[in-house]
């Protein structure tokens, strides 16, 4: 599956996205516009709750706001009854603002300021995962002398390779996230975490990487965790209540990859739990995963129009469309591969390959390159689904373009979300030193 489950096209072959016409999308918010699927949303949410449930009645499952935190989708989360999983003092804000009580959300990060360390623990945020010594150093100096009492996750570094992009690959022994496990350093930091009364220690965490299609690879970080678990329960009494096994379920950006369902990754961690605890003895842990791309990857579509056609012959036609590198900076960053469909017309019978660049100054800002595609004119709108997770989240104002605009669909009717910059917008943080 590739496109929102309200995907369908009206008589006259327009893309319609919640009921709404892509083209009236176009004409009411302007392009490029991310156009979210309340159904999908919902229905993802729902399916990652109730897969994790069916093996794991005790689970929870945690949205991954890093893949896109719009207060509006946070909300959603926390209606669907999934938690949230922030990384920033800035994440931990919107998702206060969405109205998502802190005690739901874990708080992540390889260097977290004690700025936001003392925000997530002041709003009562329901985990920290503490990722290194310079954490404990932090929290130390915070609780020093108080009450506090602070629940924690230690983030494990397993050292599992995964068939991934290296940029996102994170579990591997080269890695500037958790803390190794097969070195010793695991141990001793845990050591620490038991000698500190201020923290709550609540068990291991760990993330192996993202667009991820090895739901077995869940599993081999549990059964790894876990016998390190045994080891530390034998030596300081920490015993797990809670692993988490992190993100990383993958997503189709074709039609060429069909993503393994939940259901492949609750049975592949239940199940390593579970023998887990039967080898060593110890209770069942709650499972805790934090699906981010999954979640709202395929719940968006963005909608481009079409400008500039350059065809230098013999050798490529470049289609330019009005965003690019600054609001999908995927296909740069990590070569990934996204398909369009013409959205405001059915294709006549003649077709071409092109190559869909964005507007930046950059030649590598291209979005897709060689689809084949019905003949395109200047004035079309061509549509890119999969593009809810890590697009708008990672868009920048290079060239000092605003940013698009959101709207989530729902039953025809279509409602703003995060609306388009202004140029105002775009100079509300410079300032002009005044000359004398
Ligand atoms: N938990 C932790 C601790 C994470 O670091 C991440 C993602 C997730 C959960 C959610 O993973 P997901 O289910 O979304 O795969 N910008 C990259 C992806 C970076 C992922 C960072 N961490 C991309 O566009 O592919």
């Amino acid at each position: 599956m590739l496109w929102p489950d309200t995907v369908d096209h009206a008589p006259d072959g327009t893309l319609v996205l919640g009921g709404c016409r892509a083209d009236d999308l176009a004409a009411e918010f302007g392009t490029p516009l991310y156009v979210f699927d309340e159904a999908t949303l919902r229905s993802q949410m729902r399916a990652a709750r109730e897969a994790f449930q069916a093996h794991s009645p005790n689970s929870r499952v945690v949205y991954a706001g890093k893949a896109y935190l719009s207060p509006a989708i946070a909300r959603l989360a926390w209606e669907e009854g999934l938690g949230l999983d922030v990384v920033s003092g800035g994440e931990l804000f919107a998702g206060l603002k969405a109205g998502v009580p802190a005690s739901a959300m874990t708080f992540h990060g390889n260097n977290k300021s004690e700025a936001e360390l003392r925000e997530a623990i002041a709003a009562g945020v329901g985990l920290i995962a503490i990722d290194n010594d310079h954490d404990l150093d932090l929290l130390d100096r915070i609780t020093a002398g108080t009450d506090l009492d602070v629940p924690v996750l230690v983030r494990l570094n397993p050292g599992i390779d995964v068939h991934t992009h290296g940029k996102i690959a994170t579990g591997v022994i080269d890695s500037k996230f958790g803390i190794p496990i097969w070195n010793g350093d695991a141990a001793l930091l845990l050591e620490r975490v038991a000698a500190m009364p201020a923290l709550r220690f609540r068990g291991y965490h760990c993330h192996l990487g993202s667009q991820l299609f090895d739901a077995g690879a869940a599993g081999k970080a549990i059964e790894l965790i876990m016998r390190f678990a045994a080891e530390m329960r034998d030596r300081f009494g920490l015993e797990p209540a809670i692993i988490s096994p992190g993100g990383g379920m993958g997503i189709a950006y074709t039609g060429a990859t069909e993503p393994s369902p939940y259901d492949a990754w609750a049975r592949a961690s239940a199940d390593a739990i579970r023998h887990a605890c039967a080898v060593t003895g110890m209770p069942e842990p709650i499972l805790l995963v934090e699906p981010g791309r999954s979640i709202v990857g395929r719940a968006a579509v963005t909608l481009y129009r079409v400008g500039a056609i350059k065809r230098i012959r013999d050798i490529r036609t470049y289609v330019s469309v009005d965003g690019g590198m600054a609001d999908n900076i995927r296909p740069t960053l990590y070569d990934a591969v996204y398909t369009a469909e013409l959205a405001n017309r059915p294709g006549g019978p003649e077709h071409e390959i092109v190559t869909i660049a964005g507007r930046y100054c950059e030649s590598g800002d291209v979005l897709i390159t060689d689809i084949d595609l019905p003949l395109l004119q200047s004035g079309d709108l061509l549509a890119i689904p999969a593009t809810g997770a890590y697009c708008l989240a990672m868009a920048s104002n290079y060239n000092l373009v605003p940013r698009p605009a959101a709207v989530m669909v729902r039953d025809g009717a279509a409602t703003l979300i995060r609306r388009r910059e202004t140029y105002d917008d775009l100079m509300r943080m410079d300032l002009l030193p005044t000359t004398n």
